[in-house]
Parts: C-alpha cells; sequence; structure tokens
C-alpha cells in the first residue's frame, strides 16, 4: 500500500461532542480527505462503537483500535494479524481480583470489562493513589499499564497495548513515517498516541491529565471537539507547505 496520511482520532470528546462539527469533519472527509486515511481509536468496545457508527454521521474508518487499544481490527472489522497474539498469557482477570479489594474503586460495568482489560471507576485520583494501584499488581506479579481518564476511569491493560501502539502498528502495516501520522485526543487514555514521534494535536476542550503529560511539540487548537480535529489537520499541512 503507498504511503498516505494517517489520521488517528479518539471519539469522545474529540470527534463527537458536538454534532455540527461532527458533520463540519465528515463533510471535510468524505469531499475531500481522501489524501488520509481515517483510524478510530476508542475506549469504547468494539459493539458500543457499532452501535455509534449507526446513531451519528462518523465516516467509515480504515482501522479500528477499540477497548483502550487492547483490540485492533481492519476496516472489514477483520482482527488484525498478529496482534492478540502480543498478548498471549496476560489475563485481565488476575488484575482484576487484586485490585477488587481496594475499596475506593468500583469495577465497571461487565460490559467494559475484557480478557485484556480490567477497568474501575475512581473520581479525582491523584498520583500517589495510581501508584498504590501499580504497587498492588507489582506485588502480586503482574506486569501492567494503568491509565487514568476523564478524572474516572481507572484502566489496567497488558504491556504492549494502547492507543500509540495501535497507532504504531497500523502506521508500519501501511508504510507511513511517524511524521506522516496525525493523532488527536482530549483525555488520559490518549496520551500513549502523543509519547510517539507522531504529529499531536489536542482539542482545545482536553482535559489537564492529558494537556500536562504531552512534549511542547504538540499543537494545541483553539478550538473544540472535531473542530479542533479540522483545525490540527489544517495546521500540520500548513507546516508542510501543502
Ligand atoms: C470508555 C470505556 C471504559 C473506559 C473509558 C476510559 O468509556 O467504556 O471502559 O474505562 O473509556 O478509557
Ligand atoms: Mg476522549
Amino acid at each position: 500500500m503507498g504511503a498516505r496520511r494517517i489520521l488517528v482520532t479518539d471519539l469522545d470528546g474529540t470527534l463527537l461532542g458536538d454534532d455540527d462539527a461532527l458533520d463540519r469533519f465528515a463533510w471535510w472527509y468524505t469531499t475531500g480527505g481522501e489524501e488520509y486515511r481515517l483510524v478510530y481509536a476508542t475506549g469504547r468496545s468494539r459493539a458500543s462503537l457499532e452501535d455509534l457508527m449507526v446513531q451519528t454521521r462518523l465516516p467509515e474508518p480504515d482501522a479500528l483500535s477499540t477497548s483502550v487499544g487492547t483490540e485492533l481490527y481492519d476496516a472489514d472489522g477483520n482482527a488484525w494479524p498478529g496482534w492478540d497474539e502480543r498478548f498471549a498469557g496476560w489475563d485481565a482477570a488476575r488484575a482484576r481480583h487484586v485490585l477488587v479489594g481496594i475499596g475506593w474503586l468500583r469495577p465497571q460495568p461487565a460490559a467494559a470489562q475484557t480478557p485484556l482489560k480490567a477497568s474501575f471507576n475512581a473520581p479525582g485520583l491523584r498520583s500517589a493513589e495510581l501508584n498504590i494501584l501499580r504497587t498492588a499488581l507489582r506485588v502480586a506479579g503482574i506486569e501492567a499499564t494503568i491509565l487514568y481518564s476523564s478524572n474516572l476511569y481507572v484502566d489496567v491493560l497488558p504491556p504492549g497495548s494502547g492507543k500509540g501502539e495501535g497507532a504504531t502498528v497500523v502506521a508500519q502495516a501501511w508504510g507511513a513515517r511517524a511524521e506522516d501520522v496525525l493523532v488527536f485526543g482530549d483525555s488520559g487514555n490518549d496520551l500513549p498516541m502523543f509519547q510517539r514521534s507522531f504529529r499531536g494535536t489536542l482539542v482545545a476542550n482536553a482535559l489537564p491529565e492529558l494537556t500536562t503529560g504531552v512534549g511542547p511539540e504538540t499543537y494545541r487548537s483553539p478550538y473544540p471537539f472535531a473542530d479542533g480535529v479540522l483545525d490540527g489537520i489544517r495546521h500540520w499541512s500548513r507546516l508542510e507547505g501543502s
């Protein structure tokens, strides 16, 4: 496949949040965005994303990273070759078993739990509390990544997963260089996308958990939601002179 630029975008709070802005994005993408491939990177499950595709004007993507970057699919919804294999032997049930005893963590509903994702709710956590979770898992011999999003959601994921890793795998398969990958986000589970050498844009409504974690090269759009995504695309194309 020839190299084309790639848009990897979060959904809730980034592409979604303002229906008129989403319409503007969808119009731009379907009438003039042929230079780009589109990848959705979301905390939602695949089933929940499929519902959303029916309910909204989200354009059809070329790849999907779901459940906080623990699952990766191609445009036809087939599992991305080689992706699942990297997590062999990791079991989120073990993490749930260890963390369920911590009183201030509330397990999310069963639909949000998968073999590769243990998810809890806990409002207003700071790094001290997140470190308690890291320590509890380490003591139990579980290697994991912990992400905190929207000042509420705690996701425990296997090493080698996440939205940034999914974007890297897809970009490599499509022969794109890191500077040809534009990433967009608003909350903590987007941070791994901003820790690669991609071109990052924060929408104006991005939360401090993300804005304080990204580097100075990241573009901070003055526009929220999908208008911020469109603005980021314009920003990075201007810099390229195209
Ligand atoms: C979505 C998922 C939830 C996760 C959150 C943050 O809301 O449904 O399980 O914790 O994203 O990543
Ligand atoms: Mg979001």
